[in-house]
């Protein structure tokens, strides 16, 4: 970074200031990960000089002898450890992804059904405030209240009677193993094309530590910067019948010219998520969250569903009396990175919900085992009680436990200072 800091030392001092701070606090933001320094590098390259509009080998702009291997890399790599038929790794980040979807396979005003967002669905799934609630008409399934789970016989009634063109599963604050053959079936019954957004447990299902939804959806969404531990961006899967229509939605339906230096990133964490200490990692991932979530419930939390078969915990704070975004903010305090979050049927606002949201994808990236999950559920208990008596003494006490121990595992990625 030394020719950063003479062009631009403000934004080197942030740079710098960050990487310390990803360095020194326990980040259990379940969508945020490490990457490596190779995908790090690769982010870096003069491919971000070049633009691509269009596909390998079918290009509107000369000169791109190298760009087509790199992408057609990415493509293959992702085709096979997904296992399926075709791939798209152009999309510049999750929700342009999914915008995609809806342009391939409907018309405005077409009805999509999703998970609700307050119980653990994603803006892009039809929710009203974003495009996709408001061009298209979004009907929305949740979870049971008493188990927290899908009631899948409820989504089949649902599709029924709203017959959706499109169906998605999956989520973002869903801590339970996503049924792609149920979901399959109930789309198959309506006639709707189904979209697994996988964005969160992509790198689960690379590893082997999440059922594939290879055979059963038809499109398959995902970010690639969260468990799958690659640079921001994403792709879209799917079946050689949806092929075309996904290509041309993508581009020129929705993008421009390819982030290419992205697409070679996306390349190397395909290539590393195909190793076989990628799937060490994703079994340890998952086992983390479940070792986490038991040590956390014995400690008298709250955990929707009862705990996590994936790499998130959803954690209901009314019964500790404190709200997720003060507990959120006192675990900052504490060097401990988390997001406040809706929980199902949360009686308070979603900028003031009940619950926060935890996962494992980071600490499991720098190596910390399950036998420290004791400790890591005390400091969030001890956070949580002090974020509720105001005893910042104890939240400054945890601060320093938590940065020895980052200190004893450091993050792949980060320079050693
Ligand atoms: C399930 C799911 N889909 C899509 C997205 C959107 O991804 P992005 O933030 O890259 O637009 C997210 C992001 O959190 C997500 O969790």
């Amino acid at each position: 970074m030394s020719r950063l800091a003479v062009t631009d030392p403000e934004i080197a001092a942030l740079v710098v200031a960050e990487e310390q701070l990803q360095a020194d606090t326990l980040r259990l933001i379940p969508s945020e990960n490490y990457v490596s320094h190779a995908v790090l590098e690769a982010t870096g390259t003069v491919l971000q000089n070049k633009y691509s509009e269009g596909y390998p080998g079918k290009r509107y702009y000369e000169g791109q002898r190298h760009i087509d291997q790199v992408e057609t890399l990415a493509i293959e790599r992702a085709r096979t450890l997904f296992a399926m038929d075709h791939a798209n790794v152009q999309p510049y980040s999750g929700s342009p992804a999914n915008l995609a979807v809806y342009l391939a396979f409907l018309k405005p005003g077409d009805t999509v059904m999703g998970m609700a967002l307050p119980m653990g669905g994603h803006l892009t799934h039809g929710w009203g405030v974003s495009a996709t609630g408001a061009w298209f008409r979004g009907v929305q399934y949740g979870v049971e209240k008493e188990s927290g789970r899908v009631d899948l016989d409820r989504v089949r009634d649902l599709a029924l009677a709203e017959r959706p063109k499109l169906i998605f599963c999956g989520g973002t604050a869903v801590p339970r193993a996503i049924d792609f053959p149920g979901f399959a079936e109930i789309a198959r019954e309506v006639g709707a094309v189904l979209v697994a957004d996988v964005a969160h447990i992509a790198g689960l299902i690379a590893g082997g530590a999440h059922p594939s939804p290879a055979g059963h959806a038809d499109v398959v969404s995902t970010t690639t910067h969260k468990t799958l531990r690659g640079p921001r961006g994403a792709m879209l899967l799917s079946t050689a019948e949806h092929a075309k229509a996904i290509d041309r939605a993508v581009f020129p339906g929705l993008q421009g010219g390819p982030h290419n230096h992205t697409t070679a990133a996306i390349a190397v964490a395909l290539k590393e998520a195909a190793g076989e200490d990628f799937r060490v990692y994703a079994r340890q991932v998952v086992t983390n969250a479940q070792t986490l979530g038991e040590q956390l419930a014995a400690r008298g939390f709250d955990l929707v569903s009862g705990g996590t078969d994936n790499h998130l915990l959803l954690i209901d704070l009314t019964g500790k009396d404190v709200p997720g975004k003060v507990a959120a903010k006192a675990l900052d305090r504490a060097g401990i990175v988390v997001n406040y979050n809706t929980v199902p049927y949360d009686t308070r606002k979603p900028f003031d919900p009940s619950g926060i949201r935890i996962g494992t994808p980071a600490l499991t990236s720098r190596g910390i085992p399950a036998s420290e999950m004791a400790r890591v559920a005390e400091w969030i208990d001890l956070v949580v009680g002090a974020a509720k008596s105001g005893d910042e003494a104890t939240i400054e006490k945890v601060r320093a436990d938590v940065k020895a121990l980052m200190d004893v595992y450091p993050a792949p990625g980060l320079p050693v200072r």
